[in-house]
Formats: C-alpha cells, structure tokens, sequence
C-alpha cells in the first residue's frame, strides 16, 4: 500500500533548500515507500531503483525479514555503548570473521569512518607494535575513501581536496592498476598501500585480479600492509562475499560500510590478529559504532543473503546486466562499453556525445533511477534480488533515454 501524503512535492523541495546546507544537489523528487526493487514518490509514481541508495539497498526495500527483525529489536533495544557488552555485535563480529580473512573487527557507522579506523590502525601498528617509523600511504589516483580528513586525503580526486587544504599528510596517488607505479611510490616510511578492489565512484573500473595479487606480493616483499576498501565491493555486491576473493589473496585489514545492514547505517574495519595489536582500550572509539540495531540488521542481511543464495544470484544477473549493457554500448553511438563485477555496473560513455545528466534525469522521469561515476561512466548498483526481467527493463528505459527509441 502506498502512503498519502498530501504535501505536493515541490513544497517539500522549496522547504529543503531554505534549510538544508547546500552541499547536496538532490533531484526534484521525494520517495515514501520502497518495495523490492522498486520505489513510490508522493505521487504514488513508481521507480525501478538502480541506484540502490548509492549500493547500499542489497535486499531491496521493505523486506520483510529485514523490516521484521528491526521492529523486533527497535522494541528491545537500540543502544547501549561500548562501555557494555553487546550479544549482536558479538554475533556479527563471530559472523564476519567466520566469512572473511580476519580475526578481529571494529564497528563504527560510516565508509568514511572505518577507513578513518584502518588508517589510524595501521599507523599505530607500525609505531607501537612493529616499532618502525613508517605512516605515509600508497593510494590510487581517482579512487574514493569518503568524507572525513583523512578519508578525503587518502582519495584521488583533487576536486573533493578543494577549500579543504592543508590536507593530513603522507598520501600519495599513483595510477590504478598499475604495479610498478605503486612499487615505485613505495619507500622506507611506507605504512601501507590503500586501494578499492573495484573502483566505484571513480568510473567502475575492475582491473585484472592479477593486480591485487600483484599487491600482496608488493606488500609482503617491502613488508608492508595491504588494505582494502570493500565499503562499495563488500557483502557481495560483486557476486563474493568479498572482491578480494575474485584474486586469491586476503588482505590485512579491510573495510565495509554500504550494504553492510541494508540501509541502516554501520561500518566495519576487519584486520588480522596481528595488526589488531596496533589498539589498546581508549586507543579508537565510536559512541554508536556497532549498536544493537545496525548488527542486528547486519546479521539479518547476511543470514538472508546465505538463505536466498544471493551470492550466486548476484553473479548471474550481473552477467546478464553487463551483456545487455555490451549488446546496447554496440547499438548506441557514444557508449564505450559495460564495465563492472557482479551487481556494480558501469556503462562507458563519451561525455563529448552524450550528456550524461540529461540522460539520468530522462531515465528519471520514464522511471528509472541510476547514478553517475567518474568522468565517463553511468552506474547501476541494483539490490542484489532484482531478476533478469527486471534487469531488462531497466536496460530497455535507459535505451529509450538515450535514444528517444526503444521499448520500454
Ligand atoms: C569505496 C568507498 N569508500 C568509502 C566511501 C564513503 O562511505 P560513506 O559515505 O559511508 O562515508 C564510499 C562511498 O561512496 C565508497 O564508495
């Protein structure tokens, strides 16, 4: 059943930007009800949500197994620090660890948050544990860590440091996908080398999986660490549980966010015992992080993600996603090609042929939500239960938003 709501949605629009810091740019449209793959505006106008909520949205909207066991909880018990024990972030934690490399996890409730964690980690390992004056980070150019100051620093795209400087210091960008690169950038201070295993919001670029294994090995013959932002990749986006699986190698610390909980907000830093040495109690905190509601959706998600053999189904639809996005990359001019891993989709376009705004907002308006990345790429991050049929008639929207043909 579709809520009511009387206020016309350009009200709602005018009252959002008196009030709101201007940071954002939404578009003009207000949802109030998600089911499944699909969302509902106001005006009762229904969506296929390719957006996902930025890939976060993995098991759709409302589902109810998920929608059940956050009533359930939010009845019991939504917080109580970290000053206490608490049984579902021990839970999770055990889940986790069960799924993953790691030995040990941290709970905080941002992407930006546990990179902030892994990199703060990582530094003080170095300092406390192994006792060597190594803080200064190898990452990639066009890669995207999050908002915070360190998050901001460690990413490659100058145009998020902008009004932001002097940044942290100590980060270095090199070209993805590019070993001898990282191999060059690497020197006795090195702490760690920092990358996405698929970059998202840089363009959706997978490189080869000989590239993270090519890492590791780095990583080990300078004795160094590796960590890997899976806040996008993580809890299967990718068809794994993990993108680091695609390449056979595990890394030392890892971090989650996204669609971690489904849509309630959480992140998650995983490390090894080892590097988890580098912490002692007051050393990092987060006065939410890990509460009783987000683990518990987060444990929901994963046992419904094992139930359904979601993992699987990522893979095949995935693939599904990235022909149909070839076969159309070759029927329409200014497409470049299907990119991507599992169910984060990019399709290439020429920005000098296509208008890549006004291709989001067609889709928009015939009812379909996607996103943008990089310089040259629409993405496509479904929750991971959307089918085939669905997949094609998101695929046959965007045509005629290119296009003006079609058949959707
Ligand atoms: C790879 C990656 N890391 C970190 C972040 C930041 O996550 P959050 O917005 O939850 O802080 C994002 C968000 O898009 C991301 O894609």
């Amino acid at each position: 059943m579709i809520v009511q709501i009387q206020e016309a949605q350009a009200d709602v629009v005018a009252r959002a930007r008196r009030v709101m810091t201007p940071n954002y740019k939404p578009q003009p449209v207000v949802f109030v009800q998600g089911e499944g793959p699909y969302l509902y505006d106001r005006d009762q106008k229904r969506y296929l949500d390719f957006a996902g909520g930025i890939a976060v949205c993995c098991l759709g909207h409302g589902h109810p197994v998920l929608a059940g066991a956050i009533a359930d909880q939010a009845g019991k018990l939504l917080h109580v620090s970290n000053l206490y024990f608490n049984q579902n972030q021990i839970d999770l934690a055990e889940k986790l660890v069960e799924l993953s490399f790691a030995d040990r996890v941290f709970f905080c409730n941002s992407g930006a948050e546990a990179n902030e964690a892994a990199l703060k980690l990582a530094r003080r390992y170095m300092r406390l544990v192994r006792k060597e004056n190594r803080w200064k980070f190898v990452c990639a150019q066009h890669s995207f860590h999050g908002r915070t100051w360190a998050a901001i620093s460690a990413t490659g795209q100058p145009h998020y440091h902008e009004g932001f400087e002097p940044l942290v210091p100590g980060f270095t960008h090199v070209p993805y996908a590019d070993l001898a690169a990282v191999e060059a950038a690497i020197d006795d201070e090195t702490c760690a080398v920092f990358v996405e295993p698929v970059q998202g919001e840089g363009g959706v670029i997978a490189p080869e999986p000989a590239y993270l294994a090519g890492l590791r090995a780095l990583c080990d013959r300078h004795g160094i660490l590796l960590i890997l932002d899976e806040v996008q990749t993580g809890v299967g986006r990718t068809g794994t549980w993990f993108a680091y699986e695609h390449s056979g190698i595990t890394p030392d610390i890892l971090t989650l966010a996204k669609g971690l909980a489904g849509g309630v907000p959480i992140g998650a830093m995983l490390c090894t015992e080892a590097v988890s040495q580098g912490f002692a109690p007051g050393a990092h905190a987060s006065t939410f992080g890990g509460n009783p509601l987000a683990c518990r959706a987060a444990l929901t998600v994963l046992k419904v993600i094992e139930q359904e053999g979601l993992l699987s189904h990522v893979q095949r639809v995935g693939e599904h996603l990235r022909a149909a996005l070839t076969d159309l990359s070759a029927r329409v001019p200014g497409l470049t090609g299907a990119r991507g891993r599992g169910l984060l989709a990019g399709l290439g376009v020429d920005p000098k042929i296509i208008d890549r705004a006004a291709v989001i907002e067609r889709c928009r308006q015939l009812g379909l939500l996607i996103t943008q990345a990089g310089p040259d790429a629409l993405r496509m991050t479904p929750p991971y239960i959307v089918s085939r049929h669905q997949v094609d008639e998101a695929v046959a929207i965007l045509e005629r938003a290119l296009t003006g043909k079609g058949a959707a």
